[in-house]
């Protein structure tokens, strides 16, 4: 195998996987593929439920000596984590770039999103303070306090391979909580690397696991993840199908889960909106990561008297995006896979044979068969698959509306809910629109709303929980109360 990545400290390239602080290598192994090019970047080690169950073991040794340890300690090695991260921006983010096929910017965007979440939960690790109750109980003080839930299994996604590590990470670390971390199979070299940098920067044995698989390999290490009585809770980012089915799988255990699950975002442009701005958030919310996001812009409502003039903009700001591999200063890289890139067309199709008008794109480009042209769909309805399904990749489906009641229906008519955005300069009506979405995140005048210090997370479908902010730390700690009784002065000899 060439080597394809090329990094400044090539060490960070790992491929075994990682258990109880030492790389663990096993027989059978599979390939990480540039999405870019079809070629194998890597041979990793292809984990088991035996594997799997040592990770769990090392993990529950760890998990008591690090729940002990001073909060500032613990912090004081998140922060080290976040700054080597930062510390070798370039190479993570080749990483990143070639297993996910991002652009280098955007890698290298990911990157500082990702240890960004790091720094936050250290300074998060020092906070996570309880109460003191006024007792209803004669001569009783009555606490709650917080603290971590255990041992804790993760499942990151392929789309942020750096990002979904260190916003589950984080809050885990800073609470005291122990990992075992499965990361998609197309991505797995990112969080070897990090952990890695975990292991030089003095994380201890068996607090960080990664154990690693292939798409064959994850039901089984899913299950014994799900199955085990050690594990207390489960965070999973991905499909809102493989989540249900975890959360159905979780519950027999009764672990604590938070799942980050599918998004299908509608983006509602109204006839008072500054259209640069409607535009430039559209371009924003739409084409982050070739539109593989949860929060990706999926159902483009616009006002009918603005269209044309929206429209003609968008077409605009839309011919100006660069599509190419890492190596480039493109926006828009490779879809994940094949698989993906057919779905994608289908949802094309489907919206023209009902009636959409094709005014960009469409398909695949000149510059390989995973990269897809932005794409403009105008007339599409909400029966077709491009306002039912979500469509992760850059393809815009615009859809007309009259009334604001007309236009919170369609939003509010999916089972996900996720990110909707509002664009208008009317401060009452974006108050009552936001406040009328049925969605965990509103972005109003913005296409951006990502952040370490946000709470990311959906209602309806897309999940349970928050991830980020300060509430980040909620869902990796139990409450636990305390009555302590026998405190009357008399009942204190030295008084
Ligand atoms: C996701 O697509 O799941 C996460 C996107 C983000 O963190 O902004």
């Amino acid at each position: 195998m060439r080597n394809l990545l090329n990094l400044n400290d090539p060490t960070l390239l790992r491929t075994d996987a990682y258990i109880d602080g030492r790389w663990t290598a096993t027989d059978a192994r599979f390939a990480v593929i540039d999405p870019a090019t079809g070629e194998d970047l890597a041979d990793v080690a292809d984990c088991d439920a035996a594997t799997t169950n040592l990770a769990i073991s090392a993990a529950h040794a760890a998990q008591r000596g690090w729940a002990a340890r001073l909060p500032l300690e613990r912090s004081t090695l998140l922060r080290a984590l976040g700054d080597a991260m930062f510390d070798n921006e370039a190479d993570l983010a080749r990483i990143i770039g070639l297993e996910n096929g991002k652009p280098f910017a955007e890698a290298v965007g990911e990157v500082r999103y990702a240890a960004g979440f790091l720094t936050w939960f250290a300074e998060e690790a020092r906070r996570t303070n309880g109460s003191i109750i006024p007792s209803p109980f004669a001569d009783t003080a009555v606490l709650a306090v917080r603290e971590a839930i255990g041992v804790a299994a993760i499942i990151t996604p392929w789309n942020f391979p750096a990002a979904m590590m260190t916003r589950k990470i984080g809050p885990a670390f800073a609470v005291g909580c122990t990992i075992i971390a499965k990361p998609a199979e197309q991505t797995p070299l990112t969080a070897l690397a990090i952990a890695e940098l975990s292991d030089r920067v003095g994380f201890p044995a068996g607090v960080f696991n990664v154990v690693t698989g292939s798409a064959e390999s994850a039901p089984v290490i899913g299950e014994a993840l799900t199955s085990s009585r050690t594990v207390r809770k489960l965070s999973f980012t991905g499909s809102t199908v493989i989540g249900k089915l975890l959360a159905t799988q979780c519950a027999a255990t009764v672990k604590r889960v938070t799942l980050e699950l599918g998004g299908n975002a509608p983006l509602i442009v109204f006839d008072d909106a500054d259209l640069d701005a409607a535009v430039a958030g559209t371009i924003a919310a739409k084409f982050r990561n070739a539109g593989q996001t949860c929060v990706a812009a999926n159902r483009i409502l616009v006002h009918h008297s603005i269209a044309d003039d929206y429209t003609e903009r968008l077409c605009a700001a839309v011919d100006q995006l660069k599509i190419g591999a890492f190596d480039s200063d493109a926006q828009i890289g490779p879809l994940i896979d094949d698989v993906s890139v057919t779905r994608v067309q289908h949802l094309v199709a489907d919206a023209v044979s009902h009636g959409a008008t094709l005014v960009r794109g469409g398909d695949v480009t000149e510059a390989g068969s995973q990269f897809f042209a932005p794409t403009i769909l105008t007339g599409a309805i909400p029966t077709m698959s491009c306002h039912t399904d979500e469509i992760f990749g850059p393809v815009l489906a615009l859809t007309e509306f009259s009334t604001t009641s007309e236009a919170i229906a369609i939003a509010n008519n999916t089972d996900a809910g996720l990110a909707a955005y509002i664009f208008t300069r009317d401060h009452a009506r974006a108050w009552n629109v936001s406040r009328q979405l049925e969605y965990g995140i509103v972005g109003v005048n913005t296409g951006a709303i990502s952040a370490p210090e946000v709470p990311f997370g959906g209602v309806k479908q897309s999940g349970i929980g928050r991830e980020g902010s300060h509430f980040g730390t909620y869902d990796w700690t139990e409450l636990k109360y305390i009555a302590m009784a026998g405190l009357h002065p008399e009942q204190d000899p030295t008084q």
